[in-house]
């Protein structure tokens, strides 16, 4: 018996264009496209070649112009201020086009590029849409990164312009953010014409005068700037995300797919609606705060909270229940690690008791792979669905999904269910073949990949190639590795490159040994992703010293530490390390990660027939017994 879910999902693959052509019409265009989906350039695509449209004017204006201007766009939820504020989406509509005016005065215009470095505050959502409204590219870097990182950004986009605020607030400390922009720019090549300082009651920037202006003065005598039509394949953000170096990969995502294809997934997937009201718990410098606290939201038209906060500890564990029963939230997204984290401290869940959230109907989990104990926590506290779903930086919406407003399937613990319509999701071997249903291989997507999904990085077409197409011709390669069984579900196993998902926050292990083996010290290292009870993984590394080193290793270890927390960032929570006399290498000299990660975890393992020494096996053993991991794990 066929449900809606399979209408659908099959419409999609026979007839992608038409499928994608009619969801578009939901979407205001200045300019209907000429050609629904573009192949003559493979493997490169290209949707809605000749359509034009502005972001915008589709998240905001649209609404105001159909009669919907006193719906609430907008809940600011700061429990670390102590604030609750309202926009309505005419209210929203004119701080936007008041600082697209701003960027405007400054030089901005379509194309140019524009870092945002900020807080959980709404005026990083305004900053956003009002570069969308000029056609202006924003770049918006999470505020856990070093001043090294935000340099690396700086020098890629070569922003115009970067919008910042004088700090960031933590559970238990502000984090100043005017003097890491200052030592990012300091660091960079490219240099910003100007800085926009959004100043915060907590922490009062000095300015550089002639570089930097205040968010609050410019805003008193700006003039509101209307929309400006873009080409639907016009970027309308680049999102930096962890690749396999130390330099990250600049996602680029266009104006119409985008537009096109989150609108649709709001009702598809999340079963949302105009009135309801929508909550994503994460940061608006993730993929998932680009794409579910300000874009898909707004262009629902439906309201959308942006919450300052953590699950634990501002002020305790039922703040996700005070929000969504103060707010009336009818689904809420967040990553597993938050509901780690509440479970931890409530692990009876007796705070819910405490709230009435008889609105809540859905929670939906991504960012790492849902653990069976805390997707059956939540069902049995909440008493509603727990939907985990699968997706990327790259794709910018689901790839895997229960699709909640087409037909909820039943779960299966460890898999995000079936693939989202638009998505031909296979398993393949090495030799690009087809595997059987229950066999383990690599998870690839049939190209053309969805509208919404990247189209290129940002000014490296060869090295999207590289990284996504080349490795198996004619699919994008996830990089993820899992399976798919007889009745459709896919289950997504493991990374197949160095990236670890740390507290669902993206890292490359790669990067983080980048800044060991700078170490004078250090003669060769290695880091890897251990289980982590609360954060899903964290990273540890081991250092082999070079000869003659007779400082005290605790002090080595302390300096390396700070070093990833220095040019990473302290998001990276790189806290453990260790020295050890050598490293488990296979006689071509590759470092056997895979098995120093099971002694880590303390799950069984084989001694791999390729290790040069088996010895150094039992050396690894000591040295993470000596740190906690191993058969020492708690
Ligand atoms: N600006 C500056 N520093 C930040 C930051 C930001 N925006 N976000 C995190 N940090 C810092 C933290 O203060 C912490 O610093 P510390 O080492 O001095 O303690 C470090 O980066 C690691 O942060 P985090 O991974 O968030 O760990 P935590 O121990 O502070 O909190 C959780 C743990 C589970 C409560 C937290 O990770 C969380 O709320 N996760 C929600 C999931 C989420 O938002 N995922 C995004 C994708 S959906
Ligand atoms: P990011 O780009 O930060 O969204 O991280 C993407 C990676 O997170 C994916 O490639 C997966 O490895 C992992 N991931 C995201 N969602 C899930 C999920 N629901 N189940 C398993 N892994 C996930």
């Amino acid at each position: 018996m066929t449900n809606q879910y399979d209408e659908v999902y099959q419409e999609s693959m026979d007839d992608p264009e038409g499928f994608w052509g009619k969801v578009a019409e939901d979407i205001h265009w200045y300019k209907k496209w000429d050609k629904v989906l573009d192949d003559s350039n493979k493997p490169m695509y290209r949707w809605f070649v000749g359509g034009e449209l502005n972001t915008c004017y589709n998240a905001l204006d649209y609404h105001v112009e159909r009669g919907r201007g006193d719906k609430v766009a907008l809940i600011y939820d700061s429990p670390v201020t102590d604030t609750i504020k309202k926009y309505t989406y005419a209210e929203l509509t004119d701080e936007v086009a008041k600082f697209a005016g701003v960027l405007a005065g400054q030089g901005v215009q379509k194309g140019d590029r524009v870092i945002i470095y900020m807080p959980m505050i709404p005026e990083a959502a305004i900053a956003m849409l009002a570069c969308a409204r000029l056609g202006a590219i924003h770049s918006v870097v999470f505020g856990g990164f070093a001043a090294k990182e935000l340099a690396t950004r700086i020098d890629d986009a070569k922003p115009k312009v970067i919008v910042t605020a004088s700090c960031g607030i933590e559970v238990t400390r502000i984090i100043k953010y005017k003097p890491l922009l200052d030592k990012a720019i300091d660091l960079s090549s490219s240099k910003p014409e100007k800085c926009i300082i959004f100043q915060r009651p907590q922490e009062e920037a000095s300015l550089i005068e002639g570089r930097d202006v205040d968010w609050a003065a410019m805003m008193a005598d700006a003039k509101p700037h209307d929309c400006v039509p873009v080409a639907a394949t016009d970027p309308l953000y680049i999102l930096y995300t962890s690749g396999t170096t130390g330099q990250p990969k600049g996602v680029v995502r266009d104006n119409g797919g985008h537009a096109v294809a989150l609108k649709w997934t709001m009702k598809a997937i999340y079963d949302i609606d105009e009135d309801d009201t929508w909550w994503a718990a994460s940061d608006v410098g993730w993929v998932v705060g680009h794409s579910y606290i300000v874009y898909a939201p707004l262009f629902k038209g439906c309201t959308t909270i942006l919450f300052e906060g953590k699950p634990v500890g501002t002020p305790d564990a039922g703040v996700f229940w005070r929000v969504i029963s103060q707010h009336q939230v009818k689904c809420m997204f967040t990553a597993p690690t938050a509901y780690r984290a509440i479970k931890r401290e409530d692990s009876k869940g007796k705070m819910i008791k405490d709230y009435d959230i008889s609105c809540f109907k859905i929670l939906f989990l991504a960012g790492e792979r849902s653990d069976p104990d805390t997707i059956q926590w939540s069902e049995n506290n909440l008493n509603v669905p727990v939907i985990d779903h699968w997706w990327q930086t790259e794709t910018g919406w689901a790839i895997a999904a229960n699709c909640m407003g087409l037909h909820h399937f039943p779960v299966k613990y460890g898999s995000p269910t079936k693939a989202v319509p638009g998505w031909d999701v296979q398993v393949v071997d090495p030799n690009n073949n087809q595997v059987a249903p229950g066999e383990i291989g690599a998870l690839v997507v049939k190209l053309p990949l969805p509208p919404g999904t990247l189209p290129t990085l940002w000014q490296a077409d060869q090295r999207f190639k590289e990284a996504y197409l080349e490795e198996f011709p004619g699919y994008y390669k996830t990089a993820d590795a899992g399976y798919i069984d007889a009745e459709g579900y896919i289950y997504v196993m493991a990374r197949t490159d160095d990236i670890i998902n740390v507290a669902g926050h993206r890292l490359s292990t790669g990067a983080m040994e980048e800044v060991l083996s700078d170490h004078p010290d250090v003669a060769e290292c290695a880091v890897l992703g251990v289980e982590d009870n609360l954060k899903g993984q964290v990273p540890i590394g081991f250092l082999v010293l070079n000869a003659g080193v007779d400082r005290p290793q605790e002090e080595i270890i302390k300096e390396v530490i700070q070093d990833v927390r220095d040019r990473i960032g302290p998001v990276a929570a790189f806290k453990t390390a260790t020295v050890v006399k050598r490293l488990p290498k296979t006689r071509s000299g590759k470092i056997l990660r895979g098995t120093i990660q099971k002694i880590a975890d303390n799950t069984p393992y084989n001694v791999p027939a390729t290790i040069d020494d088996p010895v150094i096996l039992d050396e690894m053993e000591q040295a993470l017994n000596s740190i906690g991991y191993g058969k020492a794990r708690k």
